[in-house]
């Protein structure tokens, strides 16, 4: 059975490794900077270039699966903070616009392209750091701000989208610690057998994406199928 899937952050480590696996299914490939005819643009920071890019999935298509695999950790000029007094406002906005907003401003647009009368997904790749039950350890303020804040988004939608799409599951996923640009400076902290290639991880998200049901809508999900507590 074929899927109308889109894939937002498509040249990701994540993005890319979810393509691979939906590649046999209509798939819609969104990417900042695409690589090939088959990607479509879009800038996380302009909502009118989210709106444009959605607005070329054509009018008779409704996706059964749409999955956001964009997000940042650092940049050249961001690095993520250890302590509070490290905090920069720019910074710090940069950080939500491209975690919280972004992703929201893309549920905002898809909305009216979702399945409404069988099964589907919206999910969105968030991170176990935005748990604030389970931080331990502090530090990465924005960073751990943009996720909880993105898991807050992702409840209310949730809710607000069950009342017109009633089988649809809006989800965070989180990967695991992923080999990947994003975790690129900070694998070496990370114990190998915790370090997942892009095809493991993604092979675990695929199976994950597949399982849920109508019980896990507005819940944060690991690789592993297990929830995680906001
Ligand atoms: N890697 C990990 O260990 C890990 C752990 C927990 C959670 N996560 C989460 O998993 C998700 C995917 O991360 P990843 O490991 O696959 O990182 P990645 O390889 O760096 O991919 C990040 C993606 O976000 C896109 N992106 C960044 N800024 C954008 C913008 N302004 N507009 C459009 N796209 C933009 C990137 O596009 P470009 O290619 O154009 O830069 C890229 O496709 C993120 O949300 C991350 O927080 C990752």
């Amino acid at each position: 059975m074929s899927f109308n899937i889109a894939i937002f952050g498509a040249s990701g480590a994540v993005g890319n490794g979810l393509c691979k696996h939906y590649q046999s299914n209509n798939l819609y490939k969104f990417s900042r900077n695409p690589k090939s005819s088959d990607e479509i643009p879009f800038d996380l920071s302009d909502e009118e270039s989210i709106s444009e890019a959605i607005s070329t999935i054509p009018d008779d298509i409704s996706l059964d699966i749409v999955v956001i695999c964009t997000g940042i950790l650092y940049t050249d000029a961001i690095q993520p903070e250890k302590a509070v007094k490290q905090l920069k406002s720019d910074n710090f906005h940069s950080i939500m616009t491209m975690n919280a907003l972004g992703p929201a401003l893309i549920a905002k647009h898809i909305e009216h392209k979702l399945q409404k009368d069988t099964r589907s997904v919206l999910a969105v790749i968030s991170g176990r750091v935005g748990s604030i039950s389970d931080n331990f350890l502090g530090g990465w303020h924005s960073y751990r701000a943009s996720k909880a804040a993105l898991h807050m988004l992702w409840r209310n939608i949730s809710i607000e989208y069950k009342r017109s799409h009633p089988n649809l599951i809006a989800v965070c996923l989180h990967p695991g610690t992923v080999d990947s640009h994003l975790s690129a400076p900070f694998k070496r902290f990370v114990k190998p057998e915790k370090l997942f290639t892009p095809e493991q991880a993604t092979s675990y998200l695929y199976k994950v994406i597949g399982e849920l049901t109508i019980e896990d809508n507005g819940h944060i999900i690991a690789y592993d199928g297990t929830r995680i507590q906001p």
